[in-house]
């Protein structure tokens, strides 16, 4: 005869009927967040230095960051002359936007921002995490480009905005561009992009999944193709993103106090929704 102990009964009926959920269910849920690929941040610590590589700063970054300063020129109530750049990275975005403002960048990690100081001497760089950082300073122009992508749920979304609002001053514009959105996302697309450069070549193969469409993440997957001289290092990166349809992007940015204008930016094969918001 099996003897069970009662608390052990209570305890199979509680996760039998907690939340209406079965324990075939539960047992699922556990089996799959066992199998859930870790994030790693081997782009921005230790292999930083292949960012350089990974899309040319002077050339790919220009005609995006023209577009940029024309959307602050048309839509700012004050002049504009300090431009933040929040998630600055390697600092290819500040590259092509020193000559329009005096640049102040903001990262989470150090190892990026000794690069964008490197690419950028003269303009400025802080450490910070862009959904809690306060620097006590304002500016007229506010840049929130492919370091949102992180926000990998709505509180820290929601944050990173008002951290861009407290430090714009009335009358100037943040600048938000998603990587994607809802509508836009392609499902298992994957790309390559390879990169040559003293003796190193190097294969950067990219691969964004979402295996939940019913909540806001997706994830993004990274194979690095290392050959130094010939000789071959793989290297594996996995990060979980955030993943908004446009009108979250519309109602959180309306939220937060701003005038929201929307327009498309096109960059060859792919199309932008840009957000130009005026601190009012
Ligand atoms: C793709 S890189 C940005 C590259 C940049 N646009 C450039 O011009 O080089 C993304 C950056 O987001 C930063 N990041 C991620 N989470 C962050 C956070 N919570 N606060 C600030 N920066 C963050 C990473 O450290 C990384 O440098």
């Amino acid at each position: 005869m099996l003897v069970f102990d009662v608390g052990i009964i209570k305890c199979l009926c509680c996760i039998l009927f907690a939340g209406g959920k079965s324990v075939v269910q539960i047992m699922i849920n556990v089996r799959h967040d066992e199998r859930k690929m870790k994030d790693t941040c081997h782009l921005y610590k230790d292999l930083a230095w292949l960012w350089p590589m990974w899309g040319d700063a002077a050339t790919e970054y220009s005609h995006y960051c023209q577009h940029v300063s024309g959307l602050i020129r048309q839509y700012a109530k004050r002049p504009v002359a300090t431009l933040l750049d929040i998630g600055c990275g390697g600092g290819k975005n500040v590259l092509n936007l020193n000559q329009d403002f005096d640049i102040t960048g903001l990262d989470l990690s150090p190892t990026m921002l000794e690069q964008a100081k490197e690419l950028n001497p003269d303009c400025v760089f802080v450490q910070g995490d862009m959904r809690t950082f306060r620097l006590g300073q304002a500016f007229d122009a506010v840049l929130m480009d492919d370091a949102i992508s992180h926000m990998n749920c709505r509180a820290d979304f929601v944050a990173a905005f008002n951290t861009a609002y407290a430090h714009l001053n009335p009358g100037g514009v943040m600048i938000a561009t998603p990587d994607v959105t809802i509508e836009t996302f392609q499902q298992n697309k994957t790309t390559t992009t390879p990169a040559t450069q003293d003796g190193l070549d190097v294969v950067f193969v990219e691969n964004v999944y979402d295996p939940d469409p019913a909540d806001e993440q997706y994830e993004t997957t990274i194979l690095y193709l290392i050959r130094d001289h010939g000789c071959l290092r793989v290297e594996t990166e996995h990060w979980t993103m955030g993943l908004f349809s446009l009108d979250t992007w519309r109602r959180v940015l309306r939220e937060t106090g701003f005038e929201v204008h929307e327009g498309r930016y096109n960059a060859g094969e792919d199309e932008y929704t840009v957000f130009a918001c005026v601190k009012i």
